[in-house]
C-alpha cells in the first residue's frame, strides 16, 4: 500500500544562491523553513572571495532570517586567479569557509572573476587536499568550440579527471550534476568525490526549455540534458549510494531578467525544492532512500554530524505560488502554479 507521510531528519541543503538585500529577505524563508544548513553560494557583486567579506555575508543572512527560524548557513570562498592558499586555509580552520568554489571565469552567472585557467590556483588547490577542505566545482567548459549541451562532459575530460589524478585526495563535489557522464565519472572515484542533484534536473529534460515556445524560467547553468540524462540522475539520487546528495542550486532571479533578450541563468526552486524530491523518490518507489539522498549522505561527506530534528511530508495537495515579490522585483518559483501531491507540515 502507498504510504502517505514520511518522516525523515530534517535535511539540509548542500549548494544554495541566497542573493543578498531585499531579494535575500525574499527568499530566505522558504530554504530555512525546511533545510537545517545550506552551503551559499559566495557568487555576490562583488564575490565572497576573503574571510571578512564571508563573515559580513553570514552575519546578513542571521539578521534576515525569519523569528524563530532554526537555520545555519555554511560559507564558502569564491576561488580566483589571485585566491592566497593562505587566506582559504585560514578561513577553513576559523570555520568561516566550509568549503571554496570554482567557477570557471564566465561560465555562468557572476563568474566573471573566476578561474581562467585551472593551473592559477594549483598552489591553492594542494592546500586544500592538505587540509581536507572541499572544492565545489561548476563543473562546464567555456570553451566557446565546444557545443553548450557538451560543456559539463567535457570539462570532466579536460579539467577533472587530469585534476583528481594529480590530487587523489582532494575531496570534490561535482555541482550540479547534470549528466550520465557526471554520474559514471563520481561513481568510479573514490569516496572523495561526490556530487550534488538538483530538483529540477530530476524533473526536465532539455525539452521543456522549448515546449511550446522558449520557457526562460527553465534556462539555467549547467542547462537540461536529454532525456537519458535524466534517467540517469534520477537513478543515482535515487539509489541511496552515499555519494549523491542533496543540493538544489535554487537560483532567483527577478522575472524582469529571465523574460528579456539574453536573460539570466537560474532557477528558483526552494518553494518546492523538498516536494519535487518527494515526489521523484514516490514516482521512482524509492521514498525509503530520500533520507539517505536529503538528510544523511551530505553531513558524512562534509564530516558533520545529521541533523537531531525531523520532518515529515504528507500525502497532500498544494500549489506552489504563481509568484514571489522580493522588494519591487518578483520572482517566479520553479512549478509555479502547479499542484504538488506531497506536502511538508508545519
Ligand atoms: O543557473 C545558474 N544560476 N547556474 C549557476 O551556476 C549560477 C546560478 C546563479 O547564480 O544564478
Ligand atoms: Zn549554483
Amino acid at each position: 500500500m502507498a504510504r502517505d507521510s514520511l518522516t525523515l531528519r530534517r535535511p539540509d541543503d548542500w549548494h544554495l544562491h541566497l542573493r543578498d538585500g531585499a531579494m535575500m529577505k525574499a527568499v530566505l524563508p522558504f530554504t530555512a523553513r525546511v533545510f537545517g544548513r545550506a552551503i551559499v553560494m559566495p557568487n555576490l557583486v562583488p564575490p565572497v572571495t576573503g574571510v571578512s567579506a564571508a563573515e559580513a555575508y553570514r552575519k546578513r543572512i542571521l539578521k534576515a532570517l525569519p523569528k524563530g527560524a532554526k537555520f545555519t548557513p555554511l560559507m564558502t570562498a569564491y576561488l580566483t586567479d589571485a585566491t592566497a592558499p593562505d587566506e582559504i586555509e585560514r578561513g577553513f580552520k576559523a570555520g568561516v569557509f566550509t568549503a571554496a568554489k570554482l567557477y570557471p571565469a564566465n561560465a555562468t552567472t557572476n563568474s566573471a572573476r573566476g578561474v581562467t585557467d585551472i593551473v592559477r590556483i594549483d598552489k591553492v588547490l594542494e592546500r586544500m587536499a592538505c587540509i581536507g577542505m572541499p572544492l565545489l566545482v561548476h563543473g562546464e567548459v567555456t570553451d566557446p568550440a565546444v557545443d553548450v549541451f557538451d560543456r559539463e562532459a567535457v570539462f570532466i575530460e579536460r579539467i577533472l579527471a587530469p585534476l583528481t589524478r594529480r590530487l587523489p585526495k582532494l575531496k570534490i563535489v561535482f555541482e550540479h550534476a547534470t549528466t550520465r557522464d557526471a554520474i559514471d565519472f563520481v561513481r568510479a572515484q573514490g569516496p572523495n568525490v561526490a556530487a550534488t542533484i538538483t530538483p529540477h534536473h530530476l524533473v526536465i529534460s532539455r525539452n521543456a526549455l522549448f515546449q511550446g515556445g522558449l520557457r526562460p524560467h527553465m534556462y539555467c547553468l549547467p542547462v537540461a540534458k536529454r532525456e537519458a540524462h535524466r534517467l540517469a540522475l534520477r537513478r543515482a539520487a535515487t539509489s541511496g549510494e552515499t555519494k549523491f546528495f542533496l543540493g538544489t542550486d535554487s537560483a532567483p532571479h527577478p522575472i524582469a531578467d529571465k523574460e528579456k533578450d539574453c536573460g539570466c541563468a537560474g532557477i528558483f526552486c526552494a518553494p518546492s525544492a523538498l516536494e519535487t524530491y518527494a515526489r521523484v523518490f514516490d514516482e521512482e518507489n524509492a521514498l525509503d532512500k530520500l533520507e539517505a539522498f536529503a538528510s544523511l549522505n551530505g553531513p558524512r561527506f562534509y564530516g558533520l554530524p545529521p541533523n537531531e530534528a525531523r520532518v515529515t511530508l504528507r500525502r497532500e495537495t498544494w500549489k506552489v505560488p504563481a509568484k514571489i515579490k522580493a522588494g519591487s522585483a518578483a520572482v517566479k518559483p520553479f512549478l509555479a502554479g502547479e499542484e504538488m501531491g506531497w506536502k511538508l507540515t508545519a
